[in-house]
Parts: structure tokens; C-alpha cells; sequence
């Protein structure tokens, strides 16, 4: 299994404590989600998750890889993939078992460090347990080779 590149300084800083803080930072998303459905309303929530971040481009992640990125201006890591030329996807890199970061690849699954399940770099799928749902993912667009999520 190789580890994923992380061309960012300071989600670096972040592996290196990488399960307390993944787990932490997971649920907070969680509670701050409830807490948007819950403040806001669903139609407000749907209109948040409208708005689009800049987060590579298509040289930063090879074919067959897959790259972690954090999106400043949204507080959040997204997790690249090109599983075959010209095919990119963006996935929270959120565990769907316990909430860890997936931090490697192996043939075309991304795995996760802790119980070692394993998801399909194209969709997101589980390809291996104990993780039971697939990755959350983005909306992935690009304009020319600039790549972007809503979020
Ligand atoms: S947290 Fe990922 S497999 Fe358990």
C-alpha cells in the first residue's frame, strides 16, 4: 500500500496526528452539519453545499492515484482521484466505518489505516469492510485543467 501525497503543508502538520484529530474533526463536521439542518433548514443547507472551491489542478493527481487536499477557504480535505486518464473524482476522505482519515491506495482502492476497509477510487464504493456505506463525494467540476468541488 502507498501512502497518498499530500502536496499541502499543513494538512501534512495534520497526518502526523492524523487518527485523534481525523476522528475529531469528522464528528465536528457531523455536529456542525446537524446543527446547519437544524438552525437553518434544509433549502438554506441544500444552498450552502451549492458553492465551489478551487482545488487542484489535473497535474497534481497521476493516473492510478489519488491525493489528499485541504481546501482552505472551506475547512474541509477532499481526496482526489484519477482512477484512469481524464477521470477525476473528489471524495471526503472520512472513513465510513469510524470517521479516520483514508490515507493509501492500493490497486484502485483507497484504504483506510485503522481496520484497513477498502472503497473503490471510481465511486466511492466498498470494496472491503467493515465500512458498510460508500464515501461521501463531491460534485467535481473543471474548467480547463483547474479542478473544483461544491461543497
Ligand atoms: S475507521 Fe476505517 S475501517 Fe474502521
Amino acid at each position: 500500500m502507498s501512502e497518498l501525497n499530500c502536496p499541502n503543508r499543513r494538512l501534512t502538520e495534520v497526518n502526523e496526528g492524523k487518527l485523534s484529530l481525523s476522528r475529531r474533526n469528522f464528528f465536528a463536521g457531523l455536529a456542525i452539519a446537524a446543527g446547519s439542518v437544524g438552525l437553518t433548514g434544509i433549502a438554506e443547507s441544500a444552498q450552502a453545499a451549492t458553492k465551489k472551491y478551487k482545488v487542484c489542478t489535473t497535474k497534481d493527481v497521476k493516473v492510478g492515484s489519488a491525493v489528499l487536499f485541504l481546501v482552505k477557504s472551506a475547512n474541509i480535505m477532499v481526496l482526489i482521484t484519477q482512477p484512469k486518464a481524464g477521470t477525476f473524482r473528489a471524495f471526503n476522505p472520512a472513513c465510513t466505518h469510524e470517521g479516520f482519515q483514508i490515507n493509501g491506495v492500493q490497486g484502485n482502492n483507497l484504504v483506510c489505516p485503522v481496520h484497513q476497509a477498502q472503497f473503490d477510487m471510481t465511486t466511492g464504493g466498498v470494496k472491503r469492510g467493515p465500512a458498510r456505506k460508500a464515501l461521501g463525494q463531491y460534485k467535481l467540476t473543471r474548467t480547463g485543467t483547474t479542478i473544483y468541488i461544491n461543497a
